[in-house]
């Protein structure tokens, strides 16, 4: 059993973590503990802490009922006197913001409910158990439910919650976040993963200070510029040692996540919907569902984390089709030709694409009426049969004779200014009264929020996908969010658009999820400005970024491997120079960096001298030996991405099969030799070295391979990179 309900403390057990709360002599439901396994033990000792000489702001004189402000708490409202970020505020009929939630009732739940029109982990095999608490505001009848579920097997405990209201009149949300955690320490170092377009998800580690850091993103999407995943970890915490929790968003929009010492040596997390420009109305007798943040505790550093996430995401958050199945390996026109192409040009480089073993080809942005440039037709999915010389179905035919699949792009949250979809529904963008907007790539975003909006996208899709055999689409997404303001909404719900917009994308994403329960989405935001475990519900791939210079991808790689599954990362061989940064680098390594993530290509084959064709086939052919190893593995960061080489490792679940990939970012001018140790391998196998094609004459224990390592000399200038085959003999 993994969740126990007994004299008033709830503990939820995973193979390796405790999670506990009890409801205490105030009745105020407190955290207890979080961390490394405890079995029976109850942490009582936690709840002791002496607050009286701490803390003179008593609640009660005569009771000696404590402040709030000194209790760690499993969620809290404003207004009594908890000065930390309080994860609820409800503004009651009379203007009142004052809620004081207590415990009412706690109860074991079988199979994890489904978190209405929100994206979240799903029980695939009954393999998780849930408990709802229900606290209840001591005057007005408002419910707040808190739903934890234990994934025993990866160490995860999600969280969300839900609001109701039964206060017989209306009330103002005005922040509801989906997860607190009071920690009973203060000496931790604040991981996030920061960026902006071309360099996203850049890991940094900020010790915590006195004042608050946060992480959020106020553009309408999770952004380029912050990533709805968190760390808290000790100080000495690296891949192998140390203590960690992951904290992970499963939404797409506005989100906060901070962590805030206090006076008492306790560190305050929160992680939720960003309450800066959010209100919502909750009528008497709604509810309101808030998303859910997955958390993970590893005792034993950063893979372990990693683990954790990649496991449950791959196994409890992908669906469909490809949840669990070897990906496409594709071909994407779109630096091959941007704008300029007629189906003569794509079935060439399709053609061409072939012979190096690729499976499907994925025409991009350009192919709807007028769309000749980034100026105008967004909105019109209608085939532009001019410009292609033939019907989209005849283009897809001959594709499919030379025995490919067929992907098309969209980016259905958009519209052009020069579109019929804009000239016949101007109400149908975030627009504000009286005000023009401002406009991004020289487009509006449609508003989601609006359901007539949402479905005349879904038709045009849908007409799309009914009459062509489509077998993969990228979603891209291409601006944030301005003049967030809905048409379809009254004046007091207008700060529900942000959120609406998310749950309108989500609910697109559904129905096509749906009706096509076989296509493959890759969704994409200029780049990678959109990854998140919200998205990955819906797309279990995403574009990682618009930069595919090898040598600052693998930077890019390097920060998301922290929580998100290699397969999710969208990751393709493109041209050198690289069309960013202009940087020449090899064939070998960009496919070495592109093999850490989904593995496709995005070049004009036809430019490219045959001895690099060859060269490209037998890099497919290779990847195709290890696609299941990359898909499944346990993933391993050898190295921190500030060393003068960065690495990386792939072992499988029954430790016979490794990759290694080893890419230099800078000259190594002193010489200092390369002694790269292995991880995750079984230490009494034997097991045979290939580096680079060239099988080493000894033999090697696992052990020895991670303990003693091997003497790389295979690289040495920046660019270079060579790979490491471990196999057990
Ligand atoms: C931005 C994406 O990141 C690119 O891959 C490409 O699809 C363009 N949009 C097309 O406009």
């Amino acid at each position: 059993m993994s969740v126990l309900i007994k004299d008033n403390v709830i503990t939820l057990h995973t193979k390796n973590t405790t999670y506990q709360m009890a409801v205490n002599e105030n009745n105020f439901l407190a955290h207890l503990y979080y961390g490394t396994r405890l079995d029976d033990s109850v942490a009582d000792e936690c709840g002791k802490m002496n607050y009286h000489t701490l803390m003179p702001l008593v609640y009660d004189s005569k009771t000696r009922e404590l402040s709030p402000n000194v209790c760690p708490l499993e969620y809290s409202a404003y207004g009594i006197g908890d000065f930390r970020t309080t994860p609820l505020k409800v503004r009651f009929c009379d203007g009142s913001s004052v809620c004081d939630l207590r415990f009412h009732s706690a109860k074991y739940i079988d199979k994890k409910p489904i978190l209405n029109g929100l994206p979240a982990l799903h029980d695939t095999n009954t393999e998780s158990q849930s408990v709802e608490v229900c606290l209840i505001d001591n005057i007005h009848d408002l419910r707040v439910y808190l739903l934890y579920t234990a994934f025993e097997e990866n160490d995860i405990i999600a969280r969300s919650v839900r609001i109701e209201n039964h206060t017989g009149k209306d009330i103002a949300l005005e922040a509801v976040l989906s997860t607190c955690v009071d920690f009973y320490e203060d000496e931790f170092d604040f991981i996030t993963f920061d960026g902006k377009p071309f360099s996203e998800r850049s890991m940094h580690r900020t010790p915590l200070m006195d004042i608050k850091l946060t992480a959020e993103s106020r553009r309408g999407s999770s952004s380029h510029q912050c990533n709805p995943f968190v760390i808290a970890c000790s100080k000495n915490c690296d891949e192998k040692v140390g203590s960690c929790y992951g904290m992970a968003f499963v939404y797409s929009g506005n989100f906060t996540a901070s962590m805030e010492k206090t006076q008492i040596g306790t560190t305050r997390f929160v992680m939720g919907i960003n309450p800066e420009n959010f209100t919502y109305l909750l009528k008497d007798g709604e509810v309101f569902q808030a998303p859910e943040v997955i958390h993970s505790f590893s005792n034993s550093g950063f893979a372990k984390l990693t683990h954790n996430y990649h496991n449950v995401i791959r196994k409890n958050l992908f669906r469909g089709k490809y949840a669990d199945a070897k990906r496409p390996i594709l071909i994407n026109n779109w630096e091959a030709t941007y704008f300029n192409f007629n189906s003569e040009k794509l079935l060439a480089i399709a053609k061409q694409a072939k012979t190096i073993g690729v499976d499907t080809f994925v025409l991009d942005d350009g192919w709807f009426l007028g769309r000749n440039g980034d100026g105008s037709s967004l909105g019109d999915w209608f085939v532009d049969e001019e410009k292609l010389g033939c019907p989209l179905s005849e283009l897809i035919t001959k594709i499919g004779e030379l025995g490919m699949k067929f992907g098309l792009w969209f980016e259905p949250e958009c519209v052009s200014e020069n579109s019929s979809f804009y000239r016949q529904h101007p109400e149908w963008v975030l627009q504000a009264p009286d005000r023009k907007g401002v406009l991004g790539r020289k487009q509006w975003v449609v508003d989601m929020a609006n359901p007539a909006a949402v479905d005349a996208v879904f038709k045009m899709m849908a007409d799309i996908l009914d009459n062509n055999n489509i077998e993969y689409i990228k979603w891209d997404f291409n601006r944030y969010l301005t003049d967030v303001y809905s048409h379809a909404l009254p004046a007091n719900r207008q700060g529900e658009v942000h959120h609406r917009y998310v749950l309108g994308v989500y609910n697109l994403l559904e129905r096509i999820h749906n009706r096509y329960p076989n296509l493959l989405i890759e969704s994409c935001a200029s780049g990678g400005g959109r990854f998140d475990c919200g998205m990955l519900y819906y797309t279990p791939q995403i574009w990682t970024s618009d930069n595919t210079d090898p040598l600052e991808r693998v930077n890019i790689q390097y920060g998301t491997s922290f929580c998100y599954p290699i397969i999710s990362m969208g990751a393709h061989v493109t041209a050198s120079p690289n069309h960013v940064s202009k940087r020449v680098t090899s064939i070998k390594t960009r496919s070495n960096v592109a093999m850490a993530g989904t593995f496709g290509f995005e070049l004009d084959l036809t430019k490219e001298a045959e001895d690099d064709i060859e060269i490209l086939r037998s890099e497919t052919e290779f990847y195709k030996n290890y696609a299941d190893l990359i898909r499944t593995g346990d993933y391993y960061r050898l190295t921190a991405n500030t060393n003068r080489y960065i690495a990386w490792q792939f072992v499988s679940g029954d430790k016979h099969q490794s990759l290694a990939v080893l890419v230099m970012q800078k000259n190594n001018i002193d010489y200092k030799p390369i002694i790269q140790k292995f991880s995750g391998l079984q230490s009494d196998l034997t097991y045979r070295v290939i580096i680079d094609g060239i099988e080493r004459e000894r033999l090697y224990t696992g052990v020895a391979l991670m303990e003693i390592g091997l003497n790389i000399r295979t690289v040495k200038y920046e660019g270079e990179s060579t790979r490491i085959e471990i196999l057990a003999v």
